[in-house]
């Protein structure tokens, strides 16, 4: 692991600068400590006090924390609220009226801006649209949008009126919105005509059409379709319905649904080690808490911020980092339809500029290819744009390594913007481990502490603490107000993966193998634990793939999915596959691996194409049938097998595995 020890012999430390520490809501050190130490000693009066400061209730709450249904917890359970009047009306109130809340930039360069005003009219007229189709409290609502003001709209309407949301990435197939909407149960479905991305479109309702076909999709009474581009597109006569004609005639204001705290404010499906992607349940208030906490703290965000999170809402990057923590803080953000390399490699540095971004969140994947593309591109290169209006950057969804960090600081941050390289998960709902820039010190490579109040640790695999300087398994050991609250539907499922017995059934397993700094106790995350492969920060399953592989009947006999390091993505996913005929070679393999790809993109989506898929005779088994993986991940590097191999039923076909097509 190259990058873990880069990270071990890391000794650049950077102090948090000074306008940071003036200017930050929890300045130095020493503010952070008492905040742990607030939590530590009155963990329920902690996130009781900030619930009262930072969220408005229609009804207060009078108990934090109920433990009795552990791990099911609840947080503030006897308040109501509404999410959508907490990121809206709150900033009607208080003066932001006409601040721009969004400024959308399209694929093509086009700008357009969004008050708060605007945003609530076209929010609650949105909602009043989905209830004249009956969307009512409680109902699900699958949202398969492009990155627009109309997306977020989307969100925020479900919210108002109480329906809990599902967004799907733009880029899943149609067989993936179709499992979502089967097992999210969802009767209406919110789409556009299509998206634009890198100067083209790409159907978007034609998908959710092919989703239909695919069956078990009857439940679903509605299809509202936002109009992007105004390419033809099939509407089915009574279902499906024009955003722009649902919301002609609808007034201006919408009384929320105020709803309890614990009520599902949206499901996301993501990735798990075994079987399928599974429906991560989020709650309205706590999770809107951690949202709003994270933002201001880790963030900084403050009134005159402009800020942009480059995730799409497909995300939880995007929920949490868009659609709603940054509203609900009052700030100006951007909303970017477009991709980082058109019409050149230098959009985000232009648009950073232009739109005098503050504060600006990406992932290292983009920051990598970034590099690259400067390096052949040399007019892109970040030195080429006046970047001097940011003074926060933000890193998400993989492990930054140091090289990338160190370039990120210098050549976007002109050595002055401290990096919060924030750890966190969809089922975290935001930062769990992560600097803050008015007090900590920072290390190229590791996420540094828990966010106040988090009591992050790592243990070993028995539950208990393992020392400072040795690796494990990273925990949260109490609950927080933003957790997962359940697997939509498979209860059993969430207790057994995330309390599993092994460590006792009180801490929640992460999934990440992680390692304290011997004398500063900062966090390093080593990467995953289980069979969840990280590609480009996106969140994949190798039996998601696997599946996905044979389920190509006619070619595919047997297959296995690992991933290896790649100095782009992150990681890269590598299938090794028996065919139902002799095994390829040359031109004909090359024709096979293609025919897989674009099987698997049908499947799931583009992004969990294999990039190295190589064909063997077999796969090497143990005597009693068992795929040795490690074996497999060892191929998939490239390196020489050192292993035993002595237990192998078919050692001969290693030669075979070792080759890509
Ligand atoms: C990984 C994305 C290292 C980790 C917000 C985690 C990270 C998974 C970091 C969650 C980071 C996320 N450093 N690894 N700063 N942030 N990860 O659910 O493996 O899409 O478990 O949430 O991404 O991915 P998810």
């Amino acid at each position: 692991m190259a990058t873990i020890d880069s990270v071990l012999q890391e000794n650049r430390v950077f102090p948090p600068p000074a306008d940071a520490v003036a200017r930050a809501t929890i300045s130095g050190m020493a503010a952070y400590e008492a905040l742990c130490k607030e939590a530590e000693t009155d963990y329920s009066g902690f996130w009781g006090r900030l619930a009262r400061e930072h969220l408005v209730w229609k009804k207060p709450f009078t108990q934090t924390l109920d433990e009795s249904g552990a791990p099911f917890y609840k947080w503030f359970a006897d308040g109501a609220l509404n999410v959508s009047w907490n990121c809206l009306d709150r900033n009607l109130e208080n003066g932001n009226a006409d601040k721009v809340a969004l400024i959308f930039e399209a694929d093509d360069g086009k700008v357009s801006k969004v008050t708060f005003r605007e945003l609530h009219a076209l929010v609650c007229k949105f909602a009043n649209g989905l209830k004249s189709r009956g969307v009512k409290k409680g109902d699900r609502v699958l949202i398969y949008m492009p990155m627009s003001v109309e997306g977020v709209a989307a969100m925020q309407a479900c919210a108002r009126i109480g329906a809990t949301h599902s967004v799907v990435f733009g880029g899943f197939s149609a067989k993936s919105v179709q499992e979502r909407v089967v097992d999210a149960g969802a009767t209406a479905i919110i789409t556009a005509d299509e998206q634009c991305r890198g100067g083209k479109n790409i159907g978007l309702k034609v998908v959710v059409d092919e989703a239909f076909s695919l069956g078990g999709c009857e439940a679903v009474h509605s299809v509202i379709v936002y109009q992007r581009t105004g390419n033809a597109i099939n509407m089915a006569a009574g279902r499906d319905v024009w955003l722009h004609d649902l919301i002609k005639d609808q007034a201006a204001t919408c009384e929320p649904e105020w709803v309890e705290a614990e009520h599902p404010l949206f499901l996301l499906y993501t990735s798990g080690s075994t079987g399928k992607p599974k429906g991560v349940q989020h709650s309205s208030a706590g999770y809107l808490l951690h949202a709003i906490l994270t933002n201001k703290w880790t963030f900084d965000l403050k009134g005159d911020d402009t800020f942009w999170c480059t995730a799409d809402i497909g995300w939880v990057t995007g929920h949490t980092y868009i659609a709603y923590g940054p509203l609900a803080c009052g700030v100006t953000q951007i909303v970017f339809e477009g991709v980082p390399t058109y019409p050149d490699t230098g959009r985000f540095w232009r648009m950073i500029q232009d739109h005098k971004v503050s504060v600006f969140y990406t992932a290292p994947t983009a920051i990598r290819s970034l590099i690259k593309a400067s390096e052949n591109a040399p007019a892109t290169h970040p030195r080429n744009y006046k970047l001097d209006s940011l003074r926060i950057l933000g890193s998400v969804g993989e492990p930054i390594n140091p090289e990338a960090w160190m370039w990120y600081h210098d050549n976007v941050g002109g050595g002055r913007c401290p990096i919060m390289d924030t750890f966190w998960q969809t089922e975290t709902g935001g930062h769990v481990i992560t600097p803050l820039p008015g007090v900590t010190p920072l290390v190229p490579g590791s996420c540094t502490l828990p966010f106040p109040g988090i009591q992050a640790a790592i243990v070993d695999e028995t539950g208990n603490d393992v020392e400072w300087g040795k690796g494990g398994f990273l925990v949260i050991k109490r609950p927080w107000p933003s957790m997962i609250r359940t697997i939509w539907g498979d209860p059993e499922r969430f207790q057994k993966s995330y309390f599993p017995t092994d460590l006792g059934g009180k801490l929640y397993l992460a999934g990440d193998g992680a390692v304290r700094d011997a004398k500063t106790g900062y966090f390093t995350i080593m990467g995953r634990i289980d069979d969840v492969l990280n590609v480009s920060g996106h969140r994949m399953g190798t039996m998601e793939i696997e599946s996905a592989l044979v389920s190509c009947t006619e070619l595919v006999a047997e297959a296995a999915v690992v991933g290896r390091p790649d100095d782009l993505t992150g990681e890269a996913i590598c299938a090794f596959v028996v065919l139902k005929r002799a095994r390829p070679t040359g031109d004909e393999a090359k024709k096979i691996v293609k025919q897989l790809q674009d099987w698997v993109a049908k499947e799931i989506g583009p992004i969990a194409k294999p990039k190295d898929i190589r064909f063997g005779d077999n796969l090497p088994k143990t005597r009693s049938g068992k795929i040795m993986r490690r074996l497999l991940r060892a191929l998939a590097k490239g390196e020489e097998i050192t292993q035993d191999v002595s237990t192998l039923e078919n050692p001969a076909i290693l030669d075979q595995l070792k080759q890509s097509v």
